[in-house]
């Protein structure tokens, strides 16, 4: 049984009419680049999530970056953020102009509040934060929310990850903070290619993201600001508003049912569960599971035997990648043992929308079968 961490032939086969209607749409249209296809999709993504506007760009670490820029955040100021998720959230803090700082994460590996209280009292530098919904899960946002206002700062969740997430009935987005997404292939509502949007905190916001992404113009020749070229494209808008977003709540579903299906059959003392802080909820991007540090090569390698591609999310935390380390020694607010768990010890299980039952049986039965 091949059991990849994603079957992207069966989700071309699945969407591959409505993907190239849309595609002869715009073939036909004869506008490429920021036209009504980036409007329509924007708006109904907006809908989606309950809001009034959103910003298409070219992918996930853009609308981290623009998120950021357009609520004001720059060279001098610092962003605090966890260790525990793709680099891309670390470098866009970079791309940015700012400095990351980092502190740990909670039980889910999700930035903890706790410790971000402690960094924040002790860091008048921090100008803005970014929890991550690591894994589909959301983080504490009535916390965070609550300490962000009580600083003053920023708050950016990144939810590349987690788009249609909720957690205790609050979805991704429902707080009006700014909301970044990523429509990277893998993700839960993922584009052939590149994308990415972000949901703007107010209209300021959503007017400087939509001049930020496209030069800093603010009308034709007009230059505000020091801008990128980081536009969603026509096509990517049409196939994702044609053919994939009205996909998006039966994948979501499909995701549920398989994380059900595996916290009610992982039944072995080898493998740590972690249903997240609202497993209903949550919108299950991975399904991280902790393992003994010393044994996660034998059980990877257990899985590949049985034909089960395991993932890693992440093996290096952000601040011990050589990239930031060069720079001089990151800033790290106390200790960061629960992210180094996962570091060292998670392993993602397969979830993707196209996994059939016979999979998922499988998938159950061969980790219930590893001896530790
Ligand atoms: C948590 C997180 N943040 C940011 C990104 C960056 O998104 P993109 O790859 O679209 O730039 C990703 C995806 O790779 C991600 O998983």
């Amino acid at each position: 049984m091949d059991v990849s961490a994603n079957r992207f032939d069966r989700l071309w086969a699945d969407c591959k009419d409505d993907y190239t209607a849309a595609v002869t749409e715009v073939g036909s249209s004869g506008w490429y680049v920021l036209g009504r296809q980036v409007a329509d999709f924007e708006a109904a993504l907006a809908a989606w999530c309950g809001r009034e506007t959103a910003v298409g760009c070219g992918n996930g670490m853009d609308a981290l970056e623009i998120a950021l820029r357009a609520a004001g955040i720059g060279p001098g100021d610092r962003v605090l953020t966890t260790p525990l998720s793709a680099f891309a959230t670390g470098l866009a803090i970079l791309r940015a102009g700012a400095e990351p700082v980092y502190c740990d994460t909670d039980e889910h590996g999700l930035l903890d509040p706790a410790a971000a209280a402690a960094a924040l009292a002790a860091d008048p530098g921090i100008r803005a934060m970014i929890p991550v919904h690591l894994y589909g899960h959301l983080a504490d946002m009535p916390r965070l929310t609550a300490l962000a206002a009580a600083q003053g700062i920023a708050l950016i969740e990144d939810a590349a990850q987690a788009i249609g997430a909720r957690r205790d009935g609050r979805g991704v987005g429902a707080d009006g903070h700014a909301v970044a997404f990523s429509f990277y292939p893998t993700k839960n509502l993922g584009a052939i290619g590149d994308g990415g949007a972000l949901l703007p905190a107010t209209a300021d916001m959503d007017r400087l993201a939509r001049s930020i992404r496209n030069y800093g113009q603010t009308e034709r020749y007009v230059h505000a600001v020091i801008g990128l070229n980081s536009r969603l494209d026509e096509l990517h808008a049409a196939t994702l508003r044609h053919a994939f977003l009205p996909r998006l709540d039966t994948w979501l579903a499909r995701r549920r049912a398989i994380a059900a299906a595996y916290l009610a059959g992982i039944d072995t003392p080898h493998v740590t569960l972690l249903p997240g802080p609202d497993p209903e909820g949550a919108g299950w991007h991975l399904f991280p599971v902790l393992v003994a540090p010393t044994r996660r090569d034998a059980f990877l390698d257990h899985l590949k035997r049985n034909g089960i591609q395991g993932g890693l999310h992440y093996p290096v935390l952000i601040p011990d990648q050589t990239a930031m380390t060069d720079r001089g020694a990151p800033i790290v607010h106390g200790d960061l043992t629960r992210a180094r768990r996962f570091a060292t010890g998670e392993v993602s299980l397969p979830i993707h929308p196209y996994l059939t039952d016979a999979e998922r049986d499988h998938v159950v039965a061969t980790v219930k079968a590893w001896g530790g």
